[in-house]
């Protein structure tokens, strides 16, 4: 169904298109109105602006109605436009990919303050990423790190195509690797490794909210019983991978402790030092250890 003849110009069709949003319950109808008018026209939000009152074709209204149709059953803009912002790059996401979340820009940022600190900024050093994704964590690393070279691991085939596709787009593939392998085979060894693994447990998923778990795959989502079994398979093999240097984990709210804990059982004398660091909301996103 076509939208009304009143939505037949731009500045009409985002009126529209805002109070239809606004009446499904979808918080800041009028941004996500502009966003999604613009993407199903293939505009720009400036085109919006500068000419309000062009006059959209039957088709083009009909694309309006389908996209916003799918924002009013709760879908993420960014599942509907295919792409997302992280650390200020453009990420393609699929079905297949989680939808990378700005507190995982934590873990980007506390890489980086190890690393300045450290005076390697410049090294050539090895990051292994597990559970990779989009390549989000690796590929911002790469771009951030210029003599750097990473390797993705993850169990999703679809997720490693748009993790390559990613890192062609960053400009980063020839420092890039991405392996079909599960954390508990993870081999060869290097300098860092950051992780942000499926970390809700089991029982708490059909109680998320419908924008995570009707989209997210349950892959990207399930940590096990208590949440917690992809950190632990990681911690068996941390030893041999990362003979020396830094494990940075994201973690989900009320998880440092637990996860510091398990990591110091596993790891014992190992661990030279142990840190968090917390997103902006002031939670502990972030866990890291150095090994020596
Ligand atoms: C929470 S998502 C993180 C994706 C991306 N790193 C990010 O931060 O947006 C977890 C990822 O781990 C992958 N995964 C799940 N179990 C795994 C396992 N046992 N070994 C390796 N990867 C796994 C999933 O397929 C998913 O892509």
């Amino acid at each position: 169904m076509a939208p009304p003849d009143s939505a037949a110009t731009l500045d009409g069709a985002v009126r529209w298109a805002t109070a239809r949003l606004a009446a499904a319950g979808i918080e800041g109808p009028g941004r996500d109105a502009r966003l999604l008018v613009a993407a199903a026209l293939g505009a720009t939000q400036t085109e919006l602006i500068l000419h309000p009152e062009r006059r959209l074709t039957d088709l083009e209204r009909r694309r309006v109605d389908e996209t916003v149709a799918r924002r009013c059953r709760h879908e993420p803009v960014s599942r509907i436009l295919g792409e997302r912002e992280f650390y200020g790059r453009t990420f393609k996401i699929t079905p297949d990919t989680l939808d990378p979340r700005p507190d995982s820009e934590t873990l980007i940022e506390a890489v980086l303050e190890v690393v300045g600190s450290e005076g390697r900024k410049d090294h050539p050093l090895r990051i292994l990423d597990i559970g990779t994704g989009t390549g989000c964590l690796v590929a911002t690393l790469l771009c951030e790190l210029p003599a750097a070279v990473g390797v993705g691991i993850d169990v999703s085939p679809g997720a490693l195509e748009v993790a390559r596709c990613n890192s062609q787009q960053l400009g980063v593939a020839d420092r890039a690797e991405f392996r079909l392998q599960a954390a508990a085979e993870v081999c060869d060894t290097f300098d860092i490794l950051v992780s942000n693994p499926p970390y809700i447990r089991s029982s708490e998923i059909a109680g998320l909210a419908e924008d995570v778990k009707g989209f997210d795959p349950a892959m990207a989502l399930d940590g096990g019983f208590d949440g917690l079994v992809v950190y632990r398979q990681i911690a068996t093999r941390l030893p041999s991978v990362l003979p020396a240097g830094w494990a940075f984990f994201e973690v989900g709210d009320g998880q440092a402790d637990e996860l510091q804990h398990l990591l110091k059982t596993a790891l014992m004398q190992r661990i030279q030092t142990s840190r968090a660091w917390r997103d902006l909301g002031g939670r502990e996103r972030c866990v890291a250890v150095e090994l020596h």
